[in-house]
């Protein structure tokens, strides 16, 4: 029994040991949510071209801060015999590279790693390729690194894009990725975006250029073969092919199937209709406004061809009245009868 009781502390003490031990392993995670935006973006992993470009665009920025302007007087020859070599000089390099990475936004932390990780070749660039290359991105991004293409080219070996028409985007456009296809604009399609999506028409095309337009909204999905409700070749609903004219025509629902209640009016529109709600003095009408009415709300009479108030003392009376027919039938289920020509008199 005591051995056993000893066994089980044991195990417990040593179970707990190994929590903490776990616990003081992995540091404790701070939930994604509770870290800011900047953070998030700061920790941000890119694809590796875009992660390249960004260090690059940042390296470019420190050129542009450390830039000296050559018409700051003083001798000309002598001024531009110091610029030149500072140009080039060891002292800018570091100037740019105290503050290279710093406030990129996303992906900072691995613009900070790869600069780390380029340091000899930029450096390299900066004192031997510069004059004769100043493209950095082409010399680090496509050349170096190997993790870009020139613009409008795509994958592992910078095959040339499509030309997608100028309607489409090349996946993998000016990086090692993607697979060169177009992805085509909306409204666009064909493996070249070199013809009209599905309910568009051509609305201009010549050698190089292909504009297409939506089809208008009476056309159903099977498209039309211009502009306007005319070029449809299916009417969508609320619309009905005109066979004479040849073309889609708005159908006025406001005539052949009115939906609305009582208390409201029918106004038709392209290819749908609205209910909308009469005056409140109206019980019925044919529009809106108190001029439109077809029969007077109660509390309201018609008087020179307007549904009013009925006026004050009027009103009072038959609102007693009212008060007493409905008090009537809950002395009695038999009283009903009787109430009935009171009704009539009202
Ligand atoms: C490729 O990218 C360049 C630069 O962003 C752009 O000018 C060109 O139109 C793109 N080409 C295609 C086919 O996406």
């Amino acid at each position: 029994m005591r051995l056993n009781r000893l066994l089980v502390s044991f195990v417990l003490v040593t179970l707990s040991i190994y929590a903490q031990l776990a616990e003081a392993d992995v540091p404790p995670e701070v939930p994604n949510l509770a870290k800011s935006k900047k953070d998030r973006q700061k920790s941000e992993k890119l694809p590796p071209c875009r992660a390249c470009t960004v260090l690059v665009n940042s390296f470019r920025d420190g050129m542009k801060r450390t830039e000296r302007s050559k018409h700051d007087g003083g001798d000309a020859a002598w001024e531009e015999e110091r610029l030149g070599s500072y140009k080039t000089s060891e002292l800018r390099l570091v100037e740019i590279q105290e503050s290279l990475c710093r406030d990129v936004g996303r992906g900072e932390d691995q613009c900070h790693l790869l600069a780390e990780e380029h340091e000899s070749q930029i450096e390299d660039w900066w004192k031997e390729h510069q004059t004769a290359q100043p493209d950095l991105h082409q010399w680090l991004c496509v050349e170096q690194a190997q993790v870009c293409c020139p613009d409008g080219f795509f994958g592992p070996n910078c095959d040339p894009c499509p030309s997608c028409f100028g309607n489409g985007k090349c996946k993998g456009n000016g990086t090692r990725k993607g697979n060169g296809k177009c992805a085509c604009e909306e409204g666009y399609g064909g493996d070249n975006c070199d013809s009209c999506g599905p309910e568009h028409y051509k609305s201009f095309r010549d050698t190089d250029k292909l504009l297409c337009s939506k089809c208008h909204k009476a056309c159903a999905a099977g498209g039309c073969t211009g502009a306007g409700p005319n070029a449809c070749r299916v009417c969508r609903s609320g619309w009905i092919m005109d066979s004479q004219r040849g073309g889609c025509t708005d159908i006025d629902e406001c005539i052949t199937a009115n939906t609305c209640t009582k208390q409201q009016f029918c106004v038709n529109t392209e290819g749908s209709f609205n209910c909308l709600e009469c005056d409140k003095s109206c019980d019925a009408c044919d529009g809106d406004g108190p001029d439109m009415c077809k029969e007077c709300a109660d509390g309201f009479e018609l008087r020179d061809g307007l549904c009013t108030v009925i006026s004050k003392d009027e009103s009072s009376e038959s609102s007693s009245d009212t008060a007493e027919l409905d008090a009537a039938p809950s002395e009695s289920t038999e009283s009903t009868e009787d109430t009935e020509p009171t009704k009539e008199e009202l």
